[in-house]
């Protein structure tokens, strides 16, 4: 293994490997940040899962008394600086910027990049994995202040899980805590071709099959396979092994035969109506629901 933060990263993205499968939270850490550094100021990358500016958000974000912010999944930055800009046109006074994530060095990568931008707002780094537990940052810390979550950029539509982040985010909030959800949807109207164009780029792939080189994958020993799975309704990539691979940790080994597969990304295109069900289910009460023009990405504006 080369490129991970920590020694909890290896033993995880090991016991998820015998699975054949690498969640995409380990497609953001170490070496992979970089990758995903690059992907993330494509315009594709934004066409993929960004909402365009919109009156409803300058309505919403105008009525809200908060100076705090907590950014879940926070990425390398340049769309939390959208965000902020967006923020300050709202002429919303923002002391707190809180960057949560699972990986340390894109959080890092961006707090230096905003704090530079924005030398008034204190920025703050939150190791935090919302696939994996509720964080009891806000309750200790910020017992007096309501606060704005926001999971831009549908990292929802990454995760294994997408009930649990929804209640891990949920049960981290407190009682007033309002929480904006950026979700690319599904449309009907739209081929899957039309979806799977702002994936197909060298720099796309080069960022979803990153994680696998980490484990110690040789990406030349097999095919990458970028598809639209109408049964999970995501883009998918997955690799292809053409050849017999043996990784090694520790003293336990893994075997892969040709033709043995291991997905490394998937983005979902849920349905608005499954994304409000769930929001509902765990407890958000949704305040409003918003979409682009080709109705393919939402923003549910919530509240605990
Ligand atoms: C698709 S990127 C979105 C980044 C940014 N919000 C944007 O709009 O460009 C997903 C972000 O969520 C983080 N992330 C993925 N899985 C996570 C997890 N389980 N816990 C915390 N953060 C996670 C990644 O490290 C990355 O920063």
């Amino acid at each position: 293994m080369v490129g991970f933060e920590n020694v909890e990263q290896e033993q995880e993205v090991w016991s998820f490997l015998k699975q054949k499968f690498i969640p995409l939270k380990f497609g953001y850490v170490g070496n992979a940040a970089y990758t995903h550094d690059k992907l993330a100021f494509t315009d594709a990358y934004d066409r993929a899962i960004k909402l365009d500016k919109d009156d409803y958000l300058k309505t919403f974000l105008q009525q809200l008394n908060i100076s705090t912010i907590m950014d879940v999944g926070s990425g390398n930055g340049n769309n939390s600086s959208k965000f902020i800009d967006e923020l300050m046109q709202c002429k919303l006074n923002i002391f707190n910027y809180f960057c949560c994530d699972f990986s340390n060095s894109l959080s890092k990568l961006c707090i230096s990049r905003l704090e530079k931008k924005y030398p008034f707002i204190k920025f703050e780094q939150v190791l935090w994995d919302i696939e994996n537990e509720k964080s009891d940052f806000l309750l200790k810390y910020l017992s007096n202040e309501n606060v704005l979550l926001v999971l831009l950029g549908n990292t929802i539509g990454n995760v294994i899980d997408v009930e649990d982040v929804l209640r891990n985010i949920y049960n981290s909030a407190r009682a007033g805590d309002k929480f904006i959800l950026e979700v690319s949807i599904k449309n009907n109207n739209i081929e899957t071709e039309k979806i799977l164009e702002d994936y197909n780029n060298s720099i796309f792939i080069q960022a979803a099959t990153e994680s696998l080189r980490m484990v110690g994958i040789d990406t030349n020993k097999g095919n990458h396979e970028l598809y639209y799975d109408k049964k999970r309704e995501a883009v998918v990539v997955d690799f292809i092994f053409d050849d017999k691979v043996v990784l090694s940790h520790g003293k336990e080994e893994i075997t892969f035969y040709k033709g043995n597969v291991i997905n490394s990304f998937i983005s979902r295109r849920m349905k608005k109506e499954s994304i409000k069900d769930k929001l509902n289910f765990v407890g958000w009460k949704i305040a409003n629901i918003i979409e682009n023009e080709k109705n393919t990405v939402a923003l549910f504006f919530c509240e605990k």
